[in-house]
């Protein structure tokens, strides 16, 4: 086994053991991976079912059967717009436009450079600061296409996303 793969277990399995409910099963597990790495490598599906006691198939039955799962390693960055109620009536729909639009994207995927992967999702957890977008896990709230559209070209132009105007966890906007 090599080194990275060894890494690559090592982090897979303190996702799944530091999980905070006291009850793990392997959609729990599967999500603590995803949320650790961006995605569930093959190595993901074998430790999650030797620590739930799980066979393999059963594991991939469960990471089939969501389709939110991604069993490929995400880009360097990754792009999301809510696409729930209250961000669909204030706004996304223009902010979804323009940002699809610049990454050539007709719906979620990876842009043609391979530097941003984009995905919807149905509520980003800040509806009052809505239409919300997340770059790279950073929140950007009230945001409009054109700020949106300044986000993704940046995120090309510049290495990492760090100095974004993100909702902090009380819905406040904090300078990052
Ligand atoms: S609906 Fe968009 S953050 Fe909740």
């Amino acid at each position: 086994m090599t080194n990275q793969v060894q890494d690559l277990r090592d982090t897979i399995r303190k996702a799944i053991t530091s999980q905070r409910s006291k009850i793990v099963t392997p959609l729990s597990s599967l999500l603590a991976v995803e949320d650790a790495i961006g995605y569930v490598p093959r190595e993901a599906v074998e430790e999650v079912a030797k620590l739930t006691e799980s066979t393999v198939n059963d594991v991939w039955g469960v990471a089939s059967f969501y389709t939110n799962f991604r069993f490929t390693p995400p880009a360097e960055h990754t792009v999301e717009v809510c696409w729930g109620p209250s961000c669909h009536v204030l706004g996304a729909p223009s902010v979804l436009k323009a940002i699809l639009g610049h990454l050539k994207l007709t719906t979620e995927g990876e842009a043609a450079d391979g530097g941003i992967t984009f995905k919807y999702n149905t509520c980003l957890g800040a509806c009052a600061q809505a239409p919300v977008m997340s770059i790279d896990h950073h929140l950007v709230g009230r945001v409009k296409a054109e700020e949106a559209l300044k986000w993704v070209r940046r995120l090309h132009e510049e290495s990492g996303a760090g100095a974004v105007r993100h909702i902090g966890s009380h819905g406040r906007d904090e300078d990052a």
